[in-house]
């Protein structure tokens, strides 16, 4: 039997908190690699909802009918972070044109730091492509209803954190 090295592909973001978006693209993803990284910005700048442990143990949660995703989080250049893991892609997903430049430049910045790994761009669901975690929360905020937008148990977060209920 031929051995390969595992692939191992790592999908970073600031999941505050993760969307049916996110998860769409870890369901289509997982299937593609050994080993998917779902790994959040510990991002002293941003002011997040939800603590790094929040989004650690609500994408935990989420990402557990799925034996290859492993959830963690880093700091510092996500390459240094990827070369870590041994991680040859990193994933990302475009919903819309406006996604593309910020994409485009991150993408190039990494290929420039580290040009022996891959960002790889998988296109957001046409279901999901208008979902952002900054919307939900605003739309939530607002007194909006969400459900479908998230996972069940992350609306049932997001509620107790906007509305103060159980
Ligand atoms: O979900 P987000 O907030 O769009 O994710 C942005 C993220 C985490 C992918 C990006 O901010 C990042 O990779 N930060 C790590 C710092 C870094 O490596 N910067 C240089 C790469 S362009």
């Amino acid at each position: 039997m031929p051995s390969h090295n595992p692939l191992v592909a790592v999908y970073p973001g600031s999941f505050d908190p993760i969307t049916n978006g996110h998860l769409d693209l870890i369901q289509r993803c997982a299937p593609l690699v050994d080993k998917l990284v779902v790994s959040v910005l510990r991002n002293a700048h941003k002011h997040p909802l939800f603590t790094l442990e929040e989004r650690v143990a609500m994408l935990r949660s989420v990402a557990s009918p799925f034996p290859n995703v492993e959830v963690d989080c880093f700091d510092g250049l996500l390459v240094d972070y990827a070369r870590q893991k041994q991680a040859k892609l990193l994933l990302r997903g475009i919903r819309a044109i406006s996604d593309y430049e910020y994409e485009l430049q991150m993408a190039l910045m990494n290929r420039r730091l580290a040009p022996e790994i891959e960002t790889m761009f998988m296109m957001a669901g046409e279901a999901y492509s208008f979902i952002s975690s900054k919307l939900v929360k605003e739309v939530i905020g607002l007194g909006g209803n969400i459900s479908g937008l998230v996972p069940p148990s992350v609306e049932e977060k997001l509620k107790q954190r906007f509305l103060g209920r159980e």
